[in-house]
């Protein structure tokens, strides 16, 4: 086992610490490009419920080129520094796994976070299809998770929160938020022998969220 760090806005580091693993095992054959960030606040002050004020703070007039590049820069640029570092020792053995992360927000506008992420991850989905379609010759897969509402440290932690959580539940069809574990077995079977005549398809994790509301 072996780890390094790399910031995803540096695409020499990035490229160094994804040469430095296929180096260290002789070949790469899985890329988890799923490195994000959230945006900032959208221009709805709430995810979810009939109570949602609009906020001056993310009108879409205020919107800083500071804020867009960020999220653009770390979400989308990332994405495909860290595809193109890893196609790079994939192609001349002509097999690998490339697996990014999007999100729900690439289908369906968020309004409670900035629109440089649905940018952002609509963009990396289409990156994902051009790859897929690339290297499908190769025996080089290009495949997307797009989680929903998921509990991690995203956003300062925010889905944390049993107020934000018990808001969002009641839109999503299952009734429960998204935890880490629930990512874990689509991820491993993109990168597994069972996955392997899927390609360029992203894939939704969402709880029924996505669909409507329900009870
Ligand atoms: N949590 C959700 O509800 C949710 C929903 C849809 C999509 N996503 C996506 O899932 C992915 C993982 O996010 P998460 O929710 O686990 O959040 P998280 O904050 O727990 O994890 C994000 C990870 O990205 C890393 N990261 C951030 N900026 C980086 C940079 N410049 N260089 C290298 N690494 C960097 C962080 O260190 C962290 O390990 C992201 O792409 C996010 O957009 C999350």
């Amino acid at each position: 086992m072996r780890g390094a760090v790399a910031d995803v806005t540096d695409h020499g580091a990035l490229d160094r610490a994804i040469d430095g693993a296929a180096e260290a095992y002789g070949r790469l054959d899985v890329a988890f490009a799923n490195a994000g960030i959230d945006p900032g606040v959208g221009f709805v002050g709430a995810w979810a419920g009939g109570q949602r004020p609009r906020v001056d703070e993310g009108a879409f007039e205020l919107y800083t080129d500071e804020r867009w590049n960020r999220v653009i820069d770390i979400n989308l640029n990332g994405i495909f520094a860290t595809a193109r570092a890893a196609a790079r020792h994939m192609r001349s053995r002509r097999f690998g796994r490339i697996i990014i992360t999007t999100s729900l927000a690439a289908t369906k506008v968020e309004p409670a976070i900035g629109a440089a992420y649905m940018t952002a991850k609509a963009g990396a989905r289409h990156l994902m299809h051009t790859i897929a379609l690339e290297f499908a010759a190769y025996g080089i897969t290009a495949n997307a998770i797009a989680p929903g509402f998921f509990v991690t440290n995203i956003g300062g932690g925010h889905a944390h929160n049993p107020e934000v959580q018990a808001a969002i539940v009641s839109d999503i069809p299952m009734h429960r938020v998204g935890q880490p574990d629930d990512i874990k077995g689509l991820a491993l079977f993109l990168a597994a022998p069972a996955s392997e005549y899927i390609t360029g398809q992203e894939i939704i994790i969402d709880g029924g969220w996505g669909l409507g509301v329900a009870d």
